[in-house]
């Protein structure tokens, strides 16, 4: 029996890892910029998170969570998402009684137990950053910012920037009655997604891709026209700060996001060329997720980007981030009693630095040279007897040719020297 991946995992092989490492790094870097730290949670939490967090009436939670009771009857759940586990991080670990701003950054594995397609995994990857403890324009300005600095430093151009705001809670409950009076005349016109949303999360219904729904949906009330003055002025000043730092964003009055915690402030970056699974990645601000989960009242804004979903997009744009090279430095050891002194020569070699490999395989000197130039080495280290005896090593720079005998105790500098690292 050949047992194989689940359908929706994958298996990131190396010579695609490379790409991930890169993406990672750049991510990384970028994050770091804007002074964000990074913050790993479990894989697993208390499946009452995820309920009170994202809400009941979402898909994550209403279809796509990979539950499941645990031997001491309590039901945990692997995480479909960060925001709800750094929510009660924070709480848990009173992180903003140290500091009353807390800025965080993560990369990691996300389930959800949706149907597979091209950018629509079971197991993904999201790079995510969460801005806690402000409730002020600039601080939803930056987060956007970052995101857009991580698409943008990956090389990715075909990208669109899409914002809107649903406003107070009060707005939005306000917009909520509005919608449900308006669609239930035409609930058995709908499609059927459509009719369940319509007693659960009926702001969803403005998502809605079914072209049976699309002429109501085209003549639905409008959020905008539900906002206080507190949440337009607010809007306003977001959008302002994304003209001052030159940022181009699409309003969209249809863009709601698919879980319960957001409020004011929501975005989507969307790949133009994606296809069906366009958004690159998504976000806003939660003001109530804090309280929600036991905390004191602690604002919070933040995005998630799909890793799988940047990929694709740097595939589709031809985007080749640098491949480093997976070895230096080659040692071709050839004959007995060679062995010993290869791996003393490796171990100089990476302690000056340098990625060392040997051929554990003791082919012939013609497939390690082959195998030097497979692994991108930069130059090759040549023992045979005669080195050994005289403590010596053959040392060959590629990219010219040019052999040296050197000493065994300056074959690493000499490296150095010639490749200019
Ligand atoms: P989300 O929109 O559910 O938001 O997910 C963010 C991104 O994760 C999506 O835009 C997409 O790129 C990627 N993604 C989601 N599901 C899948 C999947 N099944 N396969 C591949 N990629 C996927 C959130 O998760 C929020 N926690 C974002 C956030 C952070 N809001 C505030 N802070």
């Amino acid at each position: 029996m050949r047992i194989q991946t689940i359908r929706g995992t994958h298996d990131i092989l190396p010579g695609e890892i490379e790409l991930w490492q890169a993406v990672e790094e750049v991510a990384r870097r970028q994050a770091s910029l804007y002074g964000f730290s990074e913050i790993r949670t479990p894989v697993f939490e208390d499946t009452r998170l995820f309920l009170r967090g994202i809400g009941e009436s979402t898909d994550i939670v209403g279809k796509e969570m990979y539950t499941f009771t645990d031997k001491n009857d309590e039901s945990v759940t692997l995480r479909p998402e960060m925001t709800a586990s750094i929510a009660r991080a924070v709480v848990q670990h009173s992180l903003l009684e140290q500091n009353p701003v807390a800025r965080l950054w993560y990369f990691g594995p996300m389930f959800r137990r949706e149907r597979p397609q091209k950018g629509r995994q079971r197991q993904f990857h999201q790079f995510g950053a969460e801005l806690l403890g402000a409730r002020n324009p600039e601080a939803d300005a930056e987060v956007i910012a970052l995101a857009w600095s991580v698409v943008a430093s990956l090389g990715i151009t075909r990208v669109r920037l899409e914002i809107n705001t649903l406003g107070s809670q009060a707005a939005r409950a306000a917009y909520r009655a509005a919608l449900v009076e308006y669609f239930t005349p035409h609930r058995e016109e709908l499609s059927e997604d459509s009719r369940n949303r319509l007693d659960t999360n009926p702001l969803r219904i403005l998502d809605s891709k079914s072209p049976a729904d699309a002429p109501f949906v085209e003549r639905a009330p409008r959020l905008h026209d539900f906002l206080d003055d507190e949440s337009r002025s607010y809007w306003q000043q977001v959008c302002a700060l994304l003209d001052a730092l030159e940022i181009p964003y699409t309003v969209s009055d249809r863009l709601v996001r698919g879980l319960d915690y957001y409020e004011h402030t929501v975005f989507e970056l969307i790949g133009t060329e994606l296809g069906a699974q366009a958004a690159l990645g998504g976000g806003g601000r939660y003001d109530g997720l804090v309280e929600q989960l036991g905390g004191k009242p602690s604002p919070g804004v933040g995005f998630a980007l799909g890793a799988e979903r940047l990929l694709i997009a740097m595939e589709a744009e031809k985007v080749v981030p640098p491949v480093s090279a997976r070895a230096d430095v080659m040692v071709i050891a050839l004959g007995d009693d060679t062995a010993a002194y290869s791996l003393r020569l490796l171990s100089l070699f990476r302690r000056a630095g340098l990625s060392a490999v040997s051929d554990v395989q003791r082919r012939s000197m013609k497939a390690q040279f082959r195998e030097a130039n497979r692994l991108g080495a930069k130059a090759v280290c040549i023992i045979g007897a005669d080195e050994v005896a005289a403590g010596t090593a053959a040392v060959k720079i590629l990219a010219t040719g040019e052999q040296t005998t050197v000493a065994f105790a300056h074959a690493a500098a000499h490296v150095l020297s010639a490749v200019g690292q």
